[in-house]
């Protein structure tokens, strides 16, 4: 059965999107199989830092009201063949019900071993309906203060959906002012939200695919966390058995 991980953040534009394609890229790198699920319905845009908008036939909604299959809805990524993205309706004021978009994920579930979910901005409806898909959170911040707030407000909202993890991830991080101090460091950030950080991410202009940024570097050691979780699991598990 896949993991199931909302990418969240509360704050717009922090780069839920960017760390939800990167993680799934990372984690399709390694041989796994992920769906990036876009839960952003009216401003999705997973598919196009996938770089698979043209390939897309069917979307969520389309599964939901019985025109295609679930796995027929996928997008199978033409450079990375275990990574398949979802992609949400373009319509932003349909009603989708949540648990609707859990019973494709469910039947999607067994074929996978990670689903990440990109949310939408704010605390509302497609918020709540993405959170409510997952087992696992991710919530993205920036060091910058007005992120943070509500980044914190968020975190509390998570508090009551009793996640197995909510991790957090600060992006945009610009080098040059963490170094001398312009900014809060991760630690400090991390005591601020009470929440354990899993990556910091540079402010860097990459191309998307490429491998040998700072910035690639931070999104494989986040894909490796979510890997060296699932040995260690296996592992005692293993152990737990004998
Ligand atoms: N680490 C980074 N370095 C440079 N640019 C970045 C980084 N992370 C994100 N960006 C850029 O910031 C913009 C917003 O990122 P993204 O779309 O991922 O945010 P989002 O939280 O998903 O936004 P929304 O709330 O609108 O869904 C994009 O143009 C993206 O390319
Ligand atoms: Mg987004």
């Amino acid at each position: 059965m896949a993991r199931k991980i909302v990418v969240t953040s509360g704050k717009g534009g922090v780069g839920k999107t960017t760390v939800c394609c990167n993680l799934g890229v990372h984690l399709a790198r390694k041989g796994y199989r992920v769906v990036v699920c876009d839960l952003d319905f009216g401003l999705n845009n997973a598919d196009v830092v996938l770089g698979v908008e043209q390939l897309a036939v069917y979307d969520i909604v389309d599964v939901i009201e019985g025109r295609c299959r679930a796995r027929q809805a996928l997008v199978r990524h033409p450079r990375y063949p275990t990574l398949s993205s979802l992609a949400s309706n373009k319509i932003s004021d349909r009603y989708v019900s949540p648990q609707a978009i859990r019973l494709i994920l469910e039947t999607l579930s067994p074929r996978f071993d990670y689903i990440l979910i990109d949310s939408p901005a704010g605390i509302d409806e497609g918020f709540h309906r993405a959170a409510s898909c997952a087992e696992e959170a991710l919530l993205v911040t920036t060091p910058h203060i007005s992120a943070m707030r509500d980044a914190d407000r968020v975190s509390g909202i998570l508090a009551s959906y009793h996640f197995r993890e909510i991790g957090l991830v600060v992006n945009l991080v610009r080098r040059d002012m963490a170094r001398k101090g312009e900014i809060l460091s991760a630690e400090e950030i991390s005591a601020a939200l009470r929440l354990p950080v899993r990556a910091v991410v540079p402010e860097e202009d990459a191309f998307f695919l490429d491998n040998i940024s700072e910035r690639s570097r931070a999104f494989r050691r986040l894909a490796d966390y979510y890997i060296e979780g699932d040995a260690e699991e296996k592992r005692l598990f293993g152990r737990w058995k004998r």
